[in-house]
């Protein structure tokens, strides 16, 4: 898979597949109404997808992962990051936080932040290796089931370990050689 996808902001076309891949992933799930909101409503919101490089033309093109995050001022936040089951451990994720993090770094954000759930150890693992640190925890965060959260944080901002996607036009790319 390495190299087999790109990554390029989402646009309205991508919204069913969008519901459908954040309800295969996470628990509670947001609405239709919620990602259209992400999509067209809020100006801090932004979203990328990640997708087959050998797609078709339009539409939501085979959506691998996503990523929205929120863009405050100086502060970054990772909102939802999602990579369909069978293809997750092929670097994707990393991929999409690492755009997100460089897109920001770029637009002179200072630092970080996210909330995960305590038992989700993937996705601590791989904020880590980008440079998160765990700061608090928030009891009872989560519903659905209850759990806490774990606060992580990347402030000052620093580039992210590996090698970032390649810019291009209209999106970024990841090149053969890997991480
Ligand atoms: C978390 C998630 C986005 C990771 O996506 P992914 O594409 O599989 O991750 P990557 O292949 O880019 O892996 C990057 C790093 O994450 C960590 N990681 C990924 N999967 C892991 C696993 N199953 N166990 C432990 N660490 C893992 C590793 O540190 C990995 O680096 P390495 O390969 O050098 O060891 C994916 O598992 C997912 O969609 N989970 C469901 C939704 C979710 O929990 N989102 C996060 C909410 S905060």
């Amino acid at each position: 898979m390495i190299g087999e996808f790109d990554i390029i902001p989402a646009t309205a076309d991508f919204l069913p597949a969008l519901v459908e891949l954040d309800r295969a992933c996470f628990s509670p799930p947001w609405t239709s109404k919620m990602w259209e909101a992400e999509l067209l409503g809020n100006p801090f919101s932004h979203v990328l997808v990640a997708v087959r490089r050998e797609r078709a033309e339009g539409g939501d093109g085979n959506l691998i992962g996503f990523h929205c995050f929120w863009v405050v001022f100086e502060e970054l936040r990772l909102m939802r990051l999602a990579v369909r089951e069978s293809k997750r451990g092929q670097g994707v994720g990393r991929a999409l936080a690492t755009v997100a993090l460089e897109w920001g770094r770029q637009r002179g954000v200072s630092r970080a932040m996210l909330e995960v759930r305590s038992s989700n150890e993937a996705a601590q693992r791989l904020y880590q290796g980008l440079g998160f640190f765990s700061t608090g925890i928030r009891r009872g965060y989560y519903s659905n089931p209850t759990e806490d959260a774990v606060l992580m944080e990347m402030n000052p901002l620093a580039l992210p370990v590996g090698i970032p996607p390649r810019q291009v036009e209209g999106g970024w790319q990841r090149d053969n050689e890997g991480r």
